[in-house]
């Protein structure tokens, strides 16, 4: 009987590789380990309580709130202020950052970025949806937290993860020694280790993007989806199209099988629709964590400015030579 390594027991276990931390980075995963328990026991009954549907509001990026959304967004903040180990929270789902100012969270180390409901379209239709989080160490004075902290470059990120609720729900997190998964065991409430040390193949043969957008996509772009669909034994082309609307879901398959997830500038969304801050900065750490590679088709994502809170990008990101081919003719033709 293979022994079950709770993600608790293994927080701590690798609690050795930090020897500046005392143990706040692991209070704090554990703190979004337990929210993570509870928004899924809300997508798990979604069907049946009344959390489906719209939330009735408008969000900052214009996008009408789900019921999830907000649900999920309450769940995650407020984990975070019991918690204790985090001073400021900024949320797809919020205009300005949150501060948290009880005794004992004002000081603390950690500022996280969440998107708490990724997916949301998904929501009523029963398909894959998640959450996506990015941790910095506080840069600013004590009691002094602020949009410097939540803005640094996402080489600067202490941890970052996502949570996926599918077939089953998992949690997959790096904090910059390798990616792990872990798959939540609803019959003891424990999320269970179950993909120790993700790694993403070099080479994949799935493509996913939007290809509704196809008229509006740069040349690069054109070229590259083209490549993907021409016969070539010898490079096992033409690749498979998955592209089901949850970043989260697509990357997640993409992170197992192999395989490249873009979304590009278009012309509904100039400056890309995918956020900066929670949503490319932590997915690209995970990634590249696990072998892979995530640019805006140009540059290392992990190396961009970030200079608002909302800030969007264009993302290239999956097997790092499947990017790099995209990259390849994005310097060609676009
Ligand atoms: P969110 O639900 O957090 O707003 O994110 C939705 C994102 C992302 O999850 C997905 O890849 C993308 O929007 C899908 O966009 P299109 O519907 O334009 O393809
Ligand atoms: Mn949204
Ligand atoms: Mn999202
Ligand atoms: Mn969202």
């Amino acid at each position: 009987m293979k022994a079950v390594k709770t993600l608790g027991q293994f927080i701590i276990e690798k609690q050795a590789d930090f020897p500046y931390a005392k143990g706040e980075l692991s209070r704090l995963l554990r703190d979004i380990g337990i929210a993570a328990k509870i928004v899924n026991r809300e997508v798990n009954k979604a069907g049946l309580a009344d959390i489906l549907g719209d939330a009735g509001t408008m969000n900052i990026q214009g996008e009408g709130q789900k019921k999830l959304d907000v649900y999920a967004n309450e769940q995650f903040i407020s984990a975070l202020q019991c918690g204790g180990e985090c001073c400021m929270v900024a949320s797809e789902e919020n205009d300005e950052c949150i501060h948290i100012e009880s005794e004992i969270s004002k000081n603390a180390k950690y500022v996280v970025a969440i998107d708490p409901l990724d997916g949301s379209s998904n929501i009523d239709v029963n398909v894959g949806v998640g959450t996506i989080f990015s941790i910095y160490r506080r840069i600013s004075p004590d009691g002094k937290a602020g949009l410097p902290d939540v803005l640094q470059r996402g080489t600067e990120q202490v941890a970052a993860g996502y949570v996926i609720y599918g077939s089953s729900t998992m949690m997959v997190y790096t904090t910059g020694k390798g990616v792990n998964g872990f798959t939540l065991d609803p019959s003891i409430g424990e999320f269970c280790l179950s993909h120790p040390n993700m790694s993403i193949p070099d080479d994949g043969v799935i493509y996913s993007i939007n290809e509704g957008y196809y008229s509006h996509f740069p040349d690069g772009v054109k070229k590259y989806i083209k490549y993907c669909q021409v016969e070539d034994t010898k490079t096992n082309r033409p690749y498979t199209s998955r592209y089901i609307g949850s970043m989260v879901a697509d990357l997640h398959r993409n992170l197992i099988k192999g395989g490249i997830f873009i979304y590009p500038l278009t012309a509904a969304a100039p400056n890309g629709k995918l956020r900066l801050v929670y949503e490319c900065n932590p997915m690209a750490f995970i990634i590249e964590q696990a072998g892979g590679k995530a640019s805006n088709g140009h540059n290392r994502i992990l190396e961009l400015d970030v200079t608002e809170l909302h800030q969007r990008s264009a993302i290239f990101i999956g097997s790092k030579n499947m990017v790099a081919k995209a990259e390849e003719m994005m310097a060609c033709f676009s």
